[in-house]
């Protein structure tokens, strides 16, 4: 029997090889996961930036960088704890956001990743992630930090770190403090998970 493990490594091999759709042309590599595969917690994003798409790892860049720190700082391990993608695995010309259609495309790999890891909790970073994973488009500032139970695992939206990136300030209230409120709450529900078998 091959373990999953094995499989998300074939899942990688055959992503590399996808031309699904247009962003295949523009891509360096196919971006598809980094962490802990084993982990309890999935992070999803949006898409590659030019880091990523150099380095072939998601959250690399200023926003991963920034993503880690905010990890850390609600007692996260960003190696240990967390395996983490993006809805879409190549980079879009211009970090533009991926089209409905390139969405749609990338799907199957990402639902394959979510089988693969089946991590009990999952968090969307950001506005595409939610649009790609729920469908929702628009209103991550309300549905923000507000667990829902989705397909046998709990779900939660976050703000994008790139957004933080533009909004730096961390008053109380601030999009940053809210994140990193959501994230302690993340935090809190992994502890109360039971002991994986
Ligand atoms: N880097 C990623 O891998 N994903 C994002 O959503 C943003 C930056
Ligand atoms: Fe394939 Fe996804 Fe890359 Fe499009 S973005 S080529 S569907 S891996």
């Amino acid at each position: 029997m091959t373990s999953d493990l094995d499989s998300l490594q074939q899942l990688a091999s055959a992503c590399a090889a996808c031309r699904r759709c247009g962003l295949a042309e523009g891509r360096h590599q196919v971006v598809v996961g980094r962490g802990n595969p084993r982990a309890r917690l999935l992070l999803i994003g949006e898409a590659p930036g030019a880091q990523e798409d150099l380095e072939g790892l998601p959250f690399v860049g200023r926003s991963g960088q920034l993503l880690d720190r905010l990890l850390q700082s609600a007692g996260i391990d960003s190696n240990r704890d967390v395996y983490i993608c993006n809805v879409v695995k190549c980079r879009p010309p211009d970090n533009r956001k991926p089209s409905a259609a390139e969405l749609a495309a990338c799907r199957p790999w990402l639902e394959q990743q979510i089988a693969l890891v089946d991590a009990p909790l999952v968090v969307l970073v950001g506005a595409t992630a939610l649009q790609g994973v729920l469908g929702i488009k628009g209103g991550i500032t309300s549905l923000r930090g507000q667990w829902r139970p989705w397909q046998g695992r709990w779900l939660m939206p976050i703000l994008h770190p790139s957004y933080l990136l533009r909004n730096p300030s961390e008053r109380p209230g601030s999009p940053k403090a809210l994140t990193l409120d959501d994230l302690r709450q993340v935090r809190e529900r992994l502890a109360q998970l039971p002991a994986p078998l």
